[in-house]
């Protein structure tokens, strides 16, 4: 299926590795020019040359913080009319809530929610504009179904979706569309290290608790970073424009629930 967005600018955030590599790779192969970002640069220089020798698409690495204006602008300043903006950074550490101060709070609140929305912000009315914009949040499997040990993350998600499902609904006259994509238990450098220190916690060596959590998911495996990028790229493209506010979960079914 042609999802008809050649030509189409695109900022993809958190894009050096993991979903948000997914994501851009997917989109790359759409035809759509990219401006990628990530804090590391010689991470994120090595991904674009990837991307770029692969794909053929135009590229930007841009070294940058999203989580702070700085970093933002210089996202912006690379690419200032975007027709996609996928959000993205770090998720927060794992932990008990008795041990996190305010300062823990805002710094998750910052990093998961409001940096998220401050980008939107910065985009969306040119692409009200230009009556074209897909915005797609990477979220977490946590909006749905809350994370024992990730209370940070739990509250810091929900607070964005809850933002991005009004905002959703007043800009979809215009072809504009926001959705949240939500991973399950995806194979990437964060969750192996989440499950690094799940193992240290219950003193059991880490192939062992990958094992078990393999074993735990409904589907006996994790997700792949080119299936995320798919499902992104999808909800990108032309054909996506009447899905609008959705929280979709890609976690092979893990999820109980039927609706
Ligand atoms: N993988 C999963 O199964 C899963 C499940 C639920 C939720 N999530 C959430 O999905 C998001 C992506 O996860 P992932 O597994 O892809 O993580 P990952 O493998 O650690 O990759 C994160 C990417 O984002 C970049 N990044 C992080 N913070 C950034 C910032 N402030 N500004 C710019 N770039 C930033 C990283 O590069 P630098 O470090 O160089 O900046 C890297 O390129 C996270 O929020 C995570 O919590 C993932």
């Amino acid at each position: 299926m042609d999802l008809g967005i050649a030509g189409r600018k695109a900022i993809v955030c958190g894009a050096s590795k993991g979903l948000g590599k997914g994501c851009a790779f997917a989109l790359a192969r759409e035809g759509v020019e990219l401006t990628i970002t990530a804090r590391g640069r010689e991470a994120l220089t090595a991904t674009a040359d990837e991307i770029r020798r692969a794909t053929g698409a135009k590229i930007t690495p841009i070294a940058a913080d999203v989580t702070t204006e700085g970093g933002r602008q210089a996202v912006l300043a690379a690419c200032a009319e975007p027709d996609i903006l996928v959000t993205n950074s770090a998720g927060p550490p794992a932990g008990d809530f008795r041990n996190w101060s305010g300062e823990d709070w805002m710094k998750a609140l910052n990093g998961n929610m409001v940096a998220h929305i401050l980008l939107i912000k910065a985009v969306i009315d040119g692409m009200i504009g230009r009556r074209f914009g897909r915005i797609v949040n990477i979220t977490s499997g946590a909006v749905k179904s809350p994370y024992p040990g990730l209370g940070l993350s739990n509250g810091a998600r929900a607070g964005l979706t809850g933002f991005v499902a009004g905002l959703a609904r007043q800009v979809s006259q215009h072809n504009v569309t926001i959705n949240n994509l939500l991973p399950g238990s995806h194979e990437t450098d964060r969750l192996r290290s989440l499950i690094a220190g799940d193992a240290k916690a219950r003193g059991i060596p880490s192939e062992q608790a990958l094992a078990e959590a393999k074993e735990a998911e409904t589907a006996k495996r994790f997700g792949t970073v080119d299936e995320f990028g798919a499902a992104c790229a999808f909800l990108c493209s032309a054909h996506a424009g009447y899905i609008a506010g959705q929280n979709l979960l890609l976690d092979g079914g893990s999820y109980n629930g039927t609706l």
